[in-house]
């Protein structure tokens, strides 16, 4: 727990909170873009820069998803300095992406319409290099399918070689955590695939429900599944389709067996 002065509020932190975590607790809105919850704090965008300072810390600008809000800190999260680095931030963005809605949408509760910048070379795309689908499918999942290829302006996300990935078990991970839909998951004719910026990077079969027959999961994502549950007492969660798990499990509790 720390004290600290919020926007010239005095208000105490949950234990080991950051400030972004004492800032939305708050209600205190602060954008963010790499940081996800389920993924932890990854420091890269800097769209959560906030001013802040305390008993051993200089007033300066610090990103609050990675800092951890200490007692007796001030933070301003929208001094002058605050606006105006986190405009820049955004302009760049959009120079970037111009079309990308959710990016739009959030600068646009921030105050911030348009860009001074330069529209970037080549075709605009909805991927923000935030690198969540990097880290989610990497750190989460162990597959390390999806990667950022090349450097400054070409960077990009992609599969290895640039080809349909051999490592992806097609668990959507990526396309379900992605901010602003630039990767994409479709199950269609009896096969996953798996889109970045319309660019196949996955394709992979499906397999039935073993109760219902629904084409629901690849064979790499039901191993995956039934290895990390396996032991647990339950139904191989990845031989069943969420509904027919839902149903299996609600009956093993009720002692009922399933209709
Ligand atoms: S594809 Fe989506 S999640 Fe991945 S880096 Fe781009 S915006 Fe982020
Ligand atoms: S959200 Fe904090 S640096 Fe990206």
């Amino acid at each position: 727990m720390a004290e600290i002065t919020l926007n010239g509020k005095e208000l105490e932190t949950a234990p080991g909170a950051t400030v972004l975590e004492a800032a939305r607790a708050a209600g205190v809105d602060i954008p963010t873009l790499c940081y996800h919850e389920a993924l932890g704090p990854y420091g890269a965008c800097r769209l959560c820069i906030v001013e802040a300072s305390g008993p051993v810390l200089k007033p300066s600008l610090i990103t609050s998803c990675n800092a951890k809000a200490a007692d007796g800190m001030a933070i301003n999260t929208e001094s002058p300095l605050v606006v105006k680095t986190r405009k820049i931030l955004f302009e760049l963005l959009i120079a970037r992406s111009p079309r990308t809605k959710p990016l739009l949408e959030m600068a646009a509760r921030f105050g911030v319409e348009g860009t001074r910048f330069k529209a970037a070379q080549g075709e605009p795309d909805n991927c923000l290099r935030c690198g969540i689908c990097v880290r989610a499918c990497t750190g989460k999942i162990g597959a390390s399918a999806i990667v950022f290829a090349r450097r400054g302006q070409g960077r990009h996300v992609t599969a290895e070689f640039e080809k349909s990935s051999s490592l992806c078990i097609g668990c959507g991970s990526c396309a379900n955590l992605c901010p602003t839909g630039a990767i994409r998951m479709l199950d269609e004719g009896g096969r996953r695939r798996i889109f970045v910026n319309e660019r196949v990077i996955s394709d992979l079969p499906l397999v039935e429900c073993r109760n219902c027959g629904r084409l629901f999961v690849t064979p790499k994502q039901a191993d995956y599944v039934n290895a990390k549950t396996s032991g647990q007492g339950r139904p191989s969660p990845g031989d069943l389709c969420p509904e027919c798990l839902r149903v299996s499990k609600a009956s093993a509790l009720s002692g009922l067996p399933p209709d």
